[in-house]
């Protein structure tokens, strides 16, 4: 088993990843003095209730923990105010108190709803996640907790640090294999943002990530971790360097929203996004070498680099200004400079992002 710890002052955390560790998760909760004497509301979707919820519930039951379980339906739908207050009023029915523990089952949805739930439920409640998708070394380290409004995605949340974090392997091996190739493409971009050496690894070893080669996940997970974490403590509350996470994301978040959330998995918008991001690095002096090795390593990973043809390019444009991103009106882009980092380029001219996306649906 590996452990890393979010270094944040007074809320730093333990994520640990390994195999079969579910079992031990009474000796996890213990470490971390999670009460007994209340109850905890186990929050998942039905995929994961099918799968796993079970296991976790016996476990939790034989450490002593009084559990309650609210079982939401998957998909990003459920990040919904309506589904935060049917959340909550399980929580209320089932006598939650403020030393109570939400423990969130599930991927980065079932993460960030129950994380919003327990920031919110009584000014704030301890918050566990056990993370089940590959996304989610992402989504379960900085925080980041909410939901989403009908008009703009995660637009309604808060920050708040979980107590433990645990991926369990053997969890992840139900997963659909369209997730576990978005997963890893994130996975992939932080090594593009900041460690060369990760990257050569991952090339390395793509053929065990995707044939989910235990050792191989867990230290694809870890180092994703690893990196998303030293940036978050460098920056928790995001001002400038927490920026370059977002490389591929000004333009995936786009491509998410114009395709409705139904066609593009994150991992996948993201990576159509990350070859925008190098092309236009291209043309802002980086040198073409990012972009023949970016796309190279998403389609290894059997990735999209290629814009859907069906997809219009002024409402991929127009999405892109509505973007949390879109400062004074400027466009503020993650732009690659070598292989393993990036730098945040204010006031990139509208003009040649649209000539990128235009040549995006030309990719080969
Ligand atoms: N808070 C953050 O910092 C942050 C960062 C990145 C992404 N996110 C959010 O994360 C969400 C995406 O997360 P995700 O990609 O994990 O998606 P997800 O939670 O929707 O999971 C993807 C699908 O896989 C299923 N699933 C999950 N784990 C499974 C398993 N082990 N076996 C079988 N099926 C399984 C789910 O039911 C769902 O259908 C988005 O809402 C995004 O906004 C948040
Ligand atoms: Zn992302």
């Amino acid at each position: 088993m590996k452990q890393i710890t979010v270094e944040l002052g007074e809320r730093s955390y333990p994520i640990y990843i390994g195999e079969g560790i579910l079992d031990r998760i009474g000796e996890f909760f213990a470490e971390r003095s999670i009460n007994k004497h209340s109850p905890i509301l186990i929050i998942t979707d039905e995929n994961l209730a099918a799968q796993h919820l079970d296991n976790v519930t016996h476990n939790l039951k034989h450490a002593g923990y009084n559990v309650i379980v609210k079982i939401v339906p998957p998909g990003e739908r459920s990040k919904s105010l309506a589904v935060l207050e049917d959340v909550i009023g399980a929580a209320l029915h089932g006598g939650l108190d403020r030393q109570s523990t939400i423990v969130a089952l599930g991927g980065g949805v079932v993460g960030d709803l129950a994380g919003f739930v327990a920031a919110s439920y009584m000014r704030g409640v301890r918050f566990v996640q056990i993370a089940t998708t590959i996304q989610a070394h992402d989504s379960s380290v900085g925080g980041k907790v909410g939901v989403n409004h009908p008009f703009a995605k995660n637009i309604i949340g808060a920050f708040h640090q979980p107590e433990l974090v645990i991926f369990d392997i053997a969890t992840l091996r139900t997963l659909p294999d369209r997730e576990i190739r978005s997963g890893l493409s994130e996975v992939l971009k932080e090594g593009l943002i900041w460690d060369a050496e990760f990257v050569a690894w991952c090339d390395q070893n793509t053929d065990n990530l995707l044939e989910m080669n235990s050792d191989a996940l867990q230290h694809a997970i870890y180092e994703g971790i690893r990196i998303k974490a030293n940036v978050v403590s460098l920056d928790e509350r995001e001002n400038d360097l927490r920026a370059i996470l977002n490389l591929g994301h000004t333009i995936g978040h786009a491509l998410e929203a114009v395709s409705g959330y139904n066609e593009l998995l994150h991992g996948e918008a993201i990576s159509i996004g990350m070859v925008g991001a190098a092309k236009l690095a291209i043309r802002l002096g980086s040198p073409e070498s990012i972009y023949i090795e970016t796309k190279r390593l998403l389609s290894n990973l059997g990735l999209p680099t290629r814009l859907p043809e069906h997809l219009d390019i002024e409402e991929i444009m127009s999405a892109m200004m509505h973007d949390k991103k879109f400062k004074e009106g400027q466009m503020v882009f993650v732009i690659p400079i070598a292989i393993g980092s990036v730098e945040v380029r204010k006031g990139v001219p509208a003009e040649l992002v649209r000539e990128v996306v235009i040549e995006l649906k030309r990719e080969v």
